[in-house]
């Protein structure tokens, strides 16, 4: 592989971090009775999520491979349910086209749907470390991709994806971590060349959340004297992501206390 010059290189560094500050000139979503597609909002996060873009006057789109919470979401909020598995790049890209088919526009995607790491380092095998890897890290990679065609086309739009605390720290679920870790790359490197279409893409890192995904060891976070954060304090930090107008972002939420984004380190480039 060729590397770009170095002035280059500095260059984009400079943008990332000038995007980052003054974010990208956009009209607030959610206040412009604009359309959200959020994954995995038949369950947990997504769900409040969904719940409260309908509750501000947002067309929901609930897209999850769960079908029955799925219809019951979409009923609740008025909005659509689309059946995708987010690990298959062309059902991402069908659930786009329903959406613009169907309500003409994309203004929000919350790129949420998640499932626990399948395997550590000592019961490993390859296809339980794709599966981890196929939603948790290729779901987002993918989604990002379809949405960004039409979002461009309209002007802009603004991209939520579900890291986690696991991205920002490590967790003994490794693989769980390492992929979220990937989608906090992906976010910091995407943010400059979406900046161009007007889209910004920012990520929310939660703490321990009450939702289904945590049922194999809530009794023990809880006997451990761990709060869980309740899924409506996710989807307030998913709109003061979205009212804040800056990406490239990641916002850390813990229990309890209002969310804020985390600096990446700043490493000196050095020519
Ligand atoms: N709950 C927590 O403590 C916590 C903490 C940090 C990050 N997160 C992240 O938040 C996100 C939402 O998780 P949650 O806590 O609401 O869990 P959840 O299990 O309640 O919801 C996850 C949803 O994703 C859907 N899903 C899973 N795989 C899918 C696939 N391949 N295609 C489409 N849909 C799929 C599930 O059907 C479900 O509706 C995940 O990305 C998770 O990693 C959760």
């Amino acid at each position: 592989m060729t590397l770009p010059p170095r002035d280059e290189v500095a260059a984009r560094v400079a943008l990332t971090d000038s995007v980052a500050r003054d974010g990208v000139a956009l009209t607030d979503p959610v206040a412009t009775d604009g359309v959200a597609l959020i994954t995995g909002a038949a369950s947990g996060i997504g769900a409040a999520v969904a719940r409260r873009c309908a509750a501000r006057g947002m067309r929901v789109v609930i897209a999850d491979r769960n079908e029955r919470g799925g219809r019951s979401v979409a009923d609740e909020t008025g909005g659509r349910f689309v059946a995708v598995d987010v690990g298959v790049p062309e059902a991402n890209n069908r659930a786009v086209s329903m959406v613009m088919r169907e309500l003409g526009r994309l203004d929000v995607a919350v790129l949420n749907a998640g499932i626990p790491g399948r395997c550590t380092l000592t019961d490993f095998t390859p296809d339980r470390y794709r599966q981890t890897m196929r939603t948790n890290l290729d779901g987002v990679v993918y989604g990002v991709h379809a949405v960004m065609a039409p979002m461009r086309r309209q002007g802009g739009g603004s991209i939520v994806v579900m890291a986690s605390m696991a991205g920002l720290t490590g967790s003994p679920d490794l693989f769980y971590a390492t992929a979220k870790h990937a989608v906090l790359g992906l976010v910091r490197s995407a943010a400059t060349p979406l900046a161009s279409a007007g889209i910004r893409i920012n990520a929310l890192c939660p703490g321990f959340v009450d939702t289904p995904i945590l049922a194999p060891v809530r009794q023990d976070l809880l006997g451990r004297g761990f709060p869980l954060a309740h899924p409506d304090e996710a989807a307030t930090a998913v709109e003061e992501i979205l009212a804040a107008g800056k990406t490239g972002q990641a916002w850390l939420l813990q229990a309890g206390e209002p969310a804020y984004p985390i600096e990446p380190p700043e490493i000196p480039l050095r020519t």
